[in-house]
């Protein structure tokens, strides 16, 4: 192994504990605590985890956490008038809509009727738009761990070549755009991109979020290059023997071939615990930069773009 490992399960303790500081001196300072509140419509397992886990770290960083669980039918009507009573409700900084939403409720409607000051997951249509307009946005919280890591890493990041692998949503796009804002040159790679290989070759920084197991592969790495792997897939792990039921126990990796890339990149995230930790971690320093806004105060220095 010769490249740097970044710690992103060390970094988000970091983000968690500058969160924790500042909103103590929000309270001592000017009587406010932060609020978070969840919305999780249905009952799908891998949301309720994430959700619990939601709620624990914003109690542990001082905020308030409020948790709204609504049943699988709940009706788009119903949805849209709790989102309105925490737009309204001056306790409440933050709000987020976990996804996926059960069919019958329309994502892009829901997302859009969130305030866009208080839209901590930074999916609402003007936020989208202010961050590509280079303005002042609330940021997807994902693609902010990962830039955050990058400048930890590299200081600044201009004119460094850029290769982001995925054009989601949720993180391909907005990591160009934050990529971008910090003077990146920046390529937007995607499963249809021709000759792929000498594409990431070229790159001094690649964000893999493809979501397929392994696929980029050691060679295609330059010599020293950064890679942040935001892959979380599950694989099959037969070397750690069978469950109960006969079933082969699974183990978690990301989108990068480790192995093999840890050999030739300058620094690596490892799968687990590189970019996974920081999601909620962000999260909360975004709640944190909401209320800060709200109140016209100072925001967090080090946890915003
Ligand atoms: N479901 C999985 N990840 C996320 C996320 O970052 N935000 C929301 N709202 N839902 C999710």
């Amino acid at each position: 192994m010769t490249a740097t490992l970044i710690d992103g399960k060390a970094f988000a303790a970091t983000v968690r504990g500058k969160v924790a500081t500042h909103v103590a001196r929000l309270k001592e300072a000017q009587g406010i605590t932060p609020g978070l509140a969840v919305v999780l419509v249905g009952d799908d397992p891998a949301s309720e985890v994430y959700v619990r886990s939601k709620g624990k770290q914003t109690v542990e960083v001082g905020m308030n956490s409020y948790e709204h669980k609504l049943p699988a039918e709940t009706s788009e009507e119903d949805l849209l008038a709790l989102i309105e009573r925490l737009n309204a409700d001056k306790d409440v900084h933050g709000i987020l809509v976990q996804l996926p939403l059960p069919a019958h409720l329309d994502e892009a409607l829901v997302i859009n009727a969130i305030n866009p000051a208080k839209d901590v997951d930074g999916f609402h249509i003007s936020n989208v738009g202010l961050l590509g307009t280079g303005q002042k946005a609330m940021v997807p919280c994902t693609p902010l761990g990962c830039l955050m890591m990058l400048r930890d890493h590299h200081g600044s990041l201009s004119g460094l070549n850029a290769v982001v692998i995925g054009r989601s949503n949720i993180v391909g796009k907005p990591m160009a755009q934050l990529l971008l804002g910090d003077s990146c040159t920046v390529t937007v790679a995607h499963s249809r991109t021709k000759d792929l290989p000498e594409v990431v070759k070229r790159a001094d920084i690649v964000v893999a979020a493809v979501g397929r197991a392994h696929f980029v592969q050691g060679d295609w790495i330059k010599p020293g290059a950064s890679v942040i792997d935001v892959g979380i897939n599950r694989i099959p792990a037969p070397e750690k023997g069978s469950h109960e039921d006969g079933s082969v126990k699974t183990r978690l990796v990301g989108d990068v071939d480790f192995e093999a890339a840890k050999d030739v990149a300058g620094a690596i995230t490892p799968v687990p615990g590189g970019v996974g930790p920081m999601t909620i971690a962000c999260l909360l320093a975004n709640t944190l930069t909401a209320c800060c806004r709200v109140h016209g105060l100072a925001e967090p220095e080090g946890l915003t773009a």
